[in-house]
């Protein structure tokens, strides 16, 4: 197997003759490729990446083999990419209960009750434990447990993961509103319009099996919150259990929270909180996620959400009069705390921050369309691979595809003073984090990459007024086109 990939390797670099290749290509040609270059120098043998070999000094003289088994994507742009098999638990419905992707148990036969847990408690003894302290597992007086065969099936060859449409069956409420909201919300989570935007399709199956923890498990199933086999709601209620996936670049809502008086009073004093407790009592000093975003039970967490910003990567005045419902809204939700003038001025505070953290990304942009326009960019969109529908372009700019990588320096510096900074800054203040807004995550660090973007626009005008003095015409290298890891980008492929 892997032979036959190093093979498929070979003949694709050779297939692509671009400027500035290096490796499989020469070896065809009979000299040494890179890896086995690397071999010679540290004394080891040059190998596939999946055979066991340990090698050394970062795996220099290892080839990379694909992964054996993929998973057709799906959506519009499915036939494009694939997925490793753990898409199957995390997209039940479409995989693991679809007989085309089910998996084959060992152990056939019809069962119910009784006759899973005997012989899960052998097999599994953690999960039969945390379902026997669930109120499935001890259901109220009078009431019936939901046994392991409610939601997996009794036939044991083709057992079932179930989906929000197996709970829902009878939690039909909470379905609901998990279910509902447009875009930005749960429901629409892993859509595959948002996904395959967001540089799903043009990365490697390896790369985007990652997206799917967050982006699945919150769109396509229920214990995201109330995680299995427990199902608590006293889990659900504390911030942790959003804080695995709204956390980090992009979604720094846990960090801000918990530098907050709410996140500090909370990590202080929560061990003496009665989570059995609806959020909605008086039992809480402090409100957690779910108390602001989810109250009175509402699984729909956009409901008190103004606009839709693409995470705040949009620029919208959340205090603009044609919101004054649910900035009222808000306010109520503070007041049960916090004065109402009190509330109002914080929120107004968000609003003025976001306005202005929106002046350094328009005055970064000027500076970088500037230079698109007058061809300085290095490299420039046509130098670089194609993007994953197999054009050039400038990943800003709306016919651009956004993306993290296959892009020149300063297109990355400026998406992330929008999509990394501008984002928190609006995430911090709306969350009352004290600390970052101004040093941590932010203002600072946006005016660092105004700086930087300024510093690497100054370096681009002069590299080229020299050049242009010395009658020198650059054209770009082909690493920025073509490389290992390049050369799988799916803009090659479309080609
Ligand atoms: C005779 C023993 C036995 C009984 C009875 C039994 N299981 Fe299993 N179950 C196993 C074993 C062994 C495995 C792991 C091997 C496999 O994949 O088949 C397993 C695997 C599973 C898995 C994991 C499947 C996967 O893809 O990893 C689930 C879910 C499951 N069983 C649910 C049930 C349910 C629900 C029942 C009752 C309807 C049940 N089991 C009854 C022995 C049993
Ligand atoms: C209320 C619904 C529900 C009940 C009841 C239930 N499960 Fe599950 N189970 C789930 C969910 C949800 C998953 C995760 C599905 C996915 O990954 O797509 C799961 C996954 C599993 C898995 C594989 C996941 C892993 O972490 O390895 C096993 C094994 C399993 N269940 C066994 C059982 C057994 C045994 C029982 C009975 C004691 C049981 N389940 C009862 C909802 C349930
Ligand atoms: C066959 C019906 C049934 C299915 C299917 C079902 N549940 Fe339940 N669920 C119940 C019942 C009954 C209770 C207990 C309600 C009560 O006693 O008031 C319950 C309680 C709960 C609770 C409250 C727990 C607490 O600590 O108070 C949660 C959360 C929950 N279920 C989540 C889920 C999830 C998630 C799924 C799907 C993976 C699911 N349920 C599937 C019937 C079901
Ligand atoms: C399994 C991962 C996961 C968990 C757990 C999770 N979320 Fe989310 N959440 C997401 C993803 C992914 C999105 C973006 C969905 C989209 O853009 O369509 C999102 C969107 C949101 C939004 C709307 C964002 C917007 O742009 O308008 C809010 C509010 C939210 N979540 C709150 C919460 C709260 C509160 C909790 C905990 C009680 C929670 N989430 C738990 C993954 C998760
Ligand atoms: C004191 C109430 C409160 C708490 C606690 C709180 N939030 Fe928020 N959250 C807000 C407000 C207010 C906004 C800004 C709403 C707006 O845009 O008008 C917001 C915005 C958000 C957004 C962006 C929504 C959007 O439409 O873009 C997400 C996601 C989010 N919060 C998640 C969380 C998570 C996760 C936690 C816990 C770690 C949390 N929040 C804790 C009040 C709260
Ligand atoms: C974003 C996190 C999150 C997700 C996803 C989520 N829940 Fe919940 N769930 C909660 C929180 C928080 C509570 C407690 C609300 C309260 O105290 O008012 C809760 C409460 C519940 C309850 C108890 C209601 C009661 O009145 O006691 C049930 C049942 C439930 N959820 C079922 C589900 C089902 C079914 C799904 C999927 C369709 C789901 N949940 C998805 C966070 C979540
Ligand atoms: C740690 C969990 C996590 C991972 C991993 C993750 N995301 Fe997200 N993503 C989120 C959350 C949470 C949001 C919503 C944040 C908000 O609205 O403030 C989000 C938002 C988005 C958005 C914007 C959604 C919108 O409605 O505007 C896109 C697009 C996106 N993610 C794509 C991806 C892709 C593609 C990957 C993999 C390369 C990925 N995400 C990996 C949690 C995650
Ligand atoms: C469940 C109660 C509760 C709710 C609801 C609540 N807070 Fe707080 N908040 C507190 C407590 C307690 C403190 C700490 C007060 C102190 O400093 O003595 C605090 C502190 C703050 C602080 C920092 C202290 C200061 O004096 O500047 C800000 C800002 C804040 N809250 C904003 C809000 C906003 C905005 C909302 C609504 C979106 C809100 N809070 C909702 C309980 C709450």
């Amino acid at each position: 197997m892997p032979r036959v990939f190093l093979l498929a390797g070979c003949l694709l670099v050779f297939l692509w003759s671009g400027a500035g290749q290096v490796g499989a290509q020469q070896h065809l040609q009979g000299k040494r490729s890179f890896q086995e270059e690397m071999a010679a120098l540290r004394g080891e043998k040059a190998g596939p990446d999946d055979s066991g070999d340990v090698y050394h000094g970062g795996g220099l003289s290892a080839y990379y083999t694909a992964p054996d088994k993929l998973f057709p994507g799906k959506g519009r742009y499915g036939q494009l990419f694939q997925f490793l098999p753990m898409v199957r638990w995390y997209d039940p419905d479409h995989y693991y209960n679809n007989p085309a992707f089910r998996p084959v148990s060992n152990v056939p036969g019809q069962y119910t009750g009784h006759e899973c847990i005997v012989c899960h408690t052998v097999e599994n003894p953690q999960v039969v434990a945390q379902w026997r302290r669930s109120r499935h597992g001890r259901p109220g007086e009078g009431k019936e447990a939901v046994g392991c065969e409610k939601c997996h099936g009794t036939d044991h060859e083709r057992l079932l993961m179930p989906s929000y449409n197996t709970c829902g069956e009878c939690h039909p409420q909470q379905l609901i509103g998990h279910r509902d909201g447009d875009r930005g919300s749960h429901a629409h989570a892993y859509h595959l319009d948002l996904v395959e935007d967001g540089c799903y399709v043009e990365k490697p199956a390896e790369e985007v099996s990652a997206c799917l923890t967050c982006h699945a498990i919150a769109e396509n199933r229920c214990d995201g919150c109330h995680t299995r086999h427990e199902f608590s709601v006293k889990e659900a209620r504390r911030p942790t259990s959003c804080g695995v996936c709204h956390s980090g670049p992009e979604q720094y809502e846990y960090e801000m929270y918990m530098q907050s008086y709410h996140g500090m009073i909370y990590q202080g004093e929560a061990h003496e909180w009665d989570f059995s407790q609806p959020l909605a009592n008086k039992n809480y000093k402090a409100p957690t996620c779910a108390y602001c975003h989810m109250q009175q039970g509402e699984h729909n967490v956009r409901r008190a959400s103004p606009a839709y910003t693409f995470m705040g990567t949009s620029l919208v005045d959340r205090g603009a009069p044609r919101y004054k419902e649910i900035r009222e809204w808000w306010v109520k939700t503070c007041q049960g705390c916090h004065s109402s003038r009190f509330a109002r001025d914080q929120l107004e505070a968000m609003d003025e921050a976001v306005k202005l953290s929106f002046t350094k990304y328009r005055e970064a942009m000027a500076i970088v369309v500037d230079l698109l326009n007058e061809g300085l960019l290095d490299p420039m969109p046509q130098d670089l691979a194609p993007d994953w529908r197999g054009h050039h372009t400038f990943s800003l700019l709306p016919d651009g595809h956004a993306r993290k990588y296959n892009v020149s320096e300063i297109e990355r510096l400026t998406y992330e003073l929008l999509v990394d900074i501008t984002d928190a800054i609006y995430k911090a203040k709306a969350h009352g984090a004290v600390y970052s807004p101004i040093y941590g995550y932010w203002e600072w660090a946006q005016d660092r990459w105004l700086i930087k973007i300024k510093a690497e626009a100054s370096r681009l005008r002069r590299f080229s007024d020299i050049e242009k003095r010395l009658g020198i015409t650059h054209e770009a290298y082909g690493f920025w086109s073509h490389g290992e890891y390049t050369d799988m980008l799916l803009g090659w492929r479309r080609k």
